[in-house]
């Protein structure tokens, strides 16, 4: 069960390009709560981009960056959270993240990832892979266990990211995490 507290944070986790950004910018402006992106607190921090830091640092360094910022993001109180698509997946983070908020999977296929994502992404892992299709099945494949234990899901094809988000809420209203009066009718 997620924590009784209304104020902790959603996190959104799912594969890379799941729309974890755009749904998560447009639940934060519903419930006006602060939106933070978690690729960009580690880019702050680190003064580079993720495929710099990927290239410079490995994906380990990568990682002990994510980590880091996680924790730090999981302190915050009304704050959405956009997580990488590999961050649930290292050391404690996903249980870091069920303990300290909401968790909410945004599923997507590898095939609609891919085809959302383009080329030149700036996502190591797609981008530097010789079959990029190959490489997200097998990434999504591994990753599923992890992504499963989110208190909630929302099977995100053919739906809009307005969509997304009333799932989001309404999902959060029935485990009982939101009162009613936070998730205002879609306009
Ligand atoms: C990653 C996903 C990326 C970013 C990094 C690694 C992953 O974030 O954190 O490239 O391991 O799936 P998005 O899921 O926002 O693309």
């Amino acid at each position: 069960m997620p924590p009784a507290d209304d104020d902790a944070p959603i996190f959104l986790i799912g594969f890379m390009a799941s729309g974890k950004t755009t749904v998560g910018r447009l639940l934060a402006e519903r419930l006006d709560w602060t939106f933070v992106d978690l690729d960009k607190v580690i880019e702050d921090g680190a003064g580079k981009p993720v495929a710099d830091i990927f290239a410079a640092e490995g994906e380990a360094g990568f990682r002990k960056r994510e980590e880091e910022a996680l924790r730090e993001v999981a302190a915050r109180r009304k704050t959405v959270v956009a997580t990488g698509g590999g961050a649930p997946c290292w050391g404690e983070n996903l249980q870091a993240m069920l303990d300290a908020g909401r968790v909410f999977w945004l599923e997507v296929s590898p095939d609609e990832a891919v085809q959302r994502a383009g080329q030149a992404s700036g996502r190591p892992l797609l981008d530097g892979a010789a079959d990029p299709l190959a490489a997200a099945r097998k990434l999504l494949d591994a990753r599923r266990p992890f992504y499963e234990r989110a208190h909630g899901q929302v099977e995100t094809s053919g739906l809009i990211p307005q969509q997304i988000v009333n799932q989001i809420l309404g999902q959060s209203m029935m485990i009982g995490i939101l009162a009613e009066d936070e998730t205002p009718e879609n306009e």
